[in-house]
């Protein structure tokens, strides 16, 4: 890549989407805030290959909050139809370019059609082995710790440290998030992988979602470059 700072930090491994501003694009265009998660729809594979193309192995996309259910319903419906009718042609481009589909979040709570839909095609790429688009539906970061510590529970698990309560996430194999990035401007997390981010660096992109571009991608992976990673210790 291009760097005009001096890279410091090697490329991200893994980096999560705040895909944020789908209805406020929608409605500059005069359209239905539901147009917004259309199109936002086909900027996940985009930025899925522009990330693959770059050598990041993990991609986590922020698709439907544990806070979305606040909604109108035809919103929600749209939302969950979408992801139905949209993910066997999602899966068809994807698969071919040896992508990995996960899911995290409470999906039995989803609809049940959408449920299976997930369920089939994170085991029909299950051996794809470039790069991992992760979608969090029906995802907390409160939810997945809460989750984790019913689980302990229920194995009746007592010898809790912070390498054992990971191995209770929704993905324990999967690195926590080096580079953070959120879209439309707003600057919070809003309970998005809250365990997983306390080490990554943040970028927040003025750009709505379904304008996020390559170049745009680019940029923050050059600032995250330039970042200075101390965890906490000295140089
Ligand atoms: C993000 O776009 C997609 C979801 C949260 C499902 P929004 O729908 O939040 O769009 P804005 O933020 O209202 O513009
Ligand atoms: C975060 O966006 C959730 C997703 C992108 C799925 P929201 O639009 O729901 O977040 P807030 O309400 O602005 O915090
Ligand atoms: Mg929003």
């Amino acid at each position: 890549m291009m760097f005009e700072k001096k890279q410091i930090t090697s490329n991200p491994q893994h980096i999560a989407f705040i895909m944020d501003g789908n209805g406020r694009w929608a409605k500059r265009q005069g359209k239905p805030r539901t147009y917004g998660h259309y199109m936002g729809t086909y900027k996940i594979e985009d930025v899925v290959r522009w990330c693959s193309n770059i050598g990041v192995k993990y991609t986590t996309f922020y698709v439907f909050s544990t806070e979305n259910w606040k909604r109108p319903p035809e919103e929600i419906n749209f939302i969950f139809n979408l992801l139905v009718e949209k993910i066997e042609e999602f899966y068809e481009r994807m698969n071919k370019e040896n992508v990995r589909l996960r899911f995290i979040g409470r999906l039995e709570e989803v609809p049940e059609n959408a449920m299976a839909k997930c369920f089939e095609y994170e085991e029909k790429t299950k051996n794809n082995e470039k790069i991992q688009a992760i979608l969090a539906l029906n995802y907390g970061g409160r939810s997945e710790i809460v989750d984790a510590v019913k689980k302990m529970l229920d194995q009746d698990n007592r010898h809790v440290d912070e390498q054992t309560f990971r191995n209770y996430l929704y993905a324990p194999d999967v690195p926590d998030p080096d580079l953070v990035i959120r879209t439309s401007g707003e600057m919070r997390i809003s309970n998005f992988l809250l365990w997983e981010i306390a080490y990554s660096e943040f970028y927040f992109s003025n750009l709505l979602w379904p304008e996020f571009s390559e170049e745009e991608l680019k940029r923050a992976v050059e600032i995250y470059q330039g970042r200075d990673r101390r965890f906490g210790g000295i140089k």
